[in-house]
């Protein structure tokens, strides 16, 4: 169980702004959790400090009765997979050698049998099967996506965050992603925390989602709570319609007025 507790975090000198604030959260085991909210809310933020690649100001987070700080890496590793928003690989790399590393907290870099048997389940989970020996800049965005997500699935961790999985991705991707993702948990029974800009994503696939805004939770519940005019005019502070379709609630978000002046006063 991953439990975060009275978090604050702060990227200024003597926490003067912070950018966590008083974040209290229990993770919803064996389920997909949804994180949204504006840009700046401070969404990967927390994950990083769930994460315990980021510091935080005070509070702490546990993972099964543990403080994530006394925790080993290695052993952290082994619990917590996490695909960061932005991954910085300048090294030139197969899709093979990409997924290998997700084996190194288990085998140290020498990879046993046992290791080279969960690479190639997780090339065949994510469709990689013909593109191991390709080179990450060989593929298209959507394809990169696959392989960071391979590397992920390969690590095998009973907790997994994903920030922002659908970027690069087309609209027929990132369906077969979020339903790559809930299999994750049907089958595989991985607890999941994504972070997701296209609310609708959200509202299809998430077992529960949490709202943030200006490192605060806005707000926290069931589809059915969360995406409503009410809760997302306040989170997203713009003009929602919210229709139902198929038991779903859908979000309309387009603006098509279009005011001139006003962009010409934004510019
Ligand atoms: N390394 C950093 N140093 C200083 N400030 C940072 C750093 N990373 C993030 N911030 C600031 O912290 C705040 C929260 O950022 P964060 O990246 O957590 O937001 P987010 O919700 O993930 O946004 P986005 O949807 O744009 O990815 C923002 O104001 C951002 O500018
Ligand atoms: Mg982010």
């Amino acid at each position: 169980m991953i439990e975060v507790k009275n978090l604050n975090q702060s990227y200024t000198k003597h926490g003067k702004k912070k950018t966590l604030e008083n974040i209290n959260l229990t993770v919803k085991e064996k389920a997909i959790t949804a994180l949204i909210g504006p840009n700046g809310a401070g969404k990967s933020t927390l994950l990083g400090v769930t994460a315990n690649l980021i510091k935080p100001l005070s509070g702490m987070v546990m993972i099964n009765g543990i403080d994530v700080r006394n925790i080993k890496t290695d052993e952290l590793a082994k619990k917590l997979a996490i695909l960061k928003q932005t991954h910085n690989i300048n090294i030139r790399i197969t899709v093979k050698d990409l997924v290998e590393f997700g084996r190194f907290p288990h085998c140290g870099g020498r990879l046993t049998d046992i290791d080279k048997q969960k690479v190639k389940e997780s090339l065949e989970y994510m469709n990689l099967v013909g593109m191991e020996e390709r080179y990450l800049d060989e593929l298209s965005g959507g394809q990169r996506q696959r392989a960071f997500i391979a590397m992920i699935l390969a690590q095998d961790t009973p907790y997994i965050f994903l920030d922002e999985p659908l970027n690069n991705l087309d609209i027929k991707s990132s369906v077969e992603m979020m339903k790559i993702i809930k299999s994750l948990v049907t089958e595989l029974d991985k607890t999941i925390v994504v972070v997701l800009h296209d609310i609708n994503f959200a509202s299809a696939y998430a077992d529960y989602i949490v709202a943030m805004k200006n490192g605060r939770i806005a707000g926290e519940g069931s589809m059915e709570e969360m995406i409503t005019k009410e809760v997302l005019d306040e989170v997203f502070d713009h003009d929602f319609n919210i229709v139902t379709h198929q038991g779903r609630n859908v979000c309309l978000y387009f603006d098509r007025t279009f005011n001139r002046r006003k962009i010409y006063e934004v510019i």
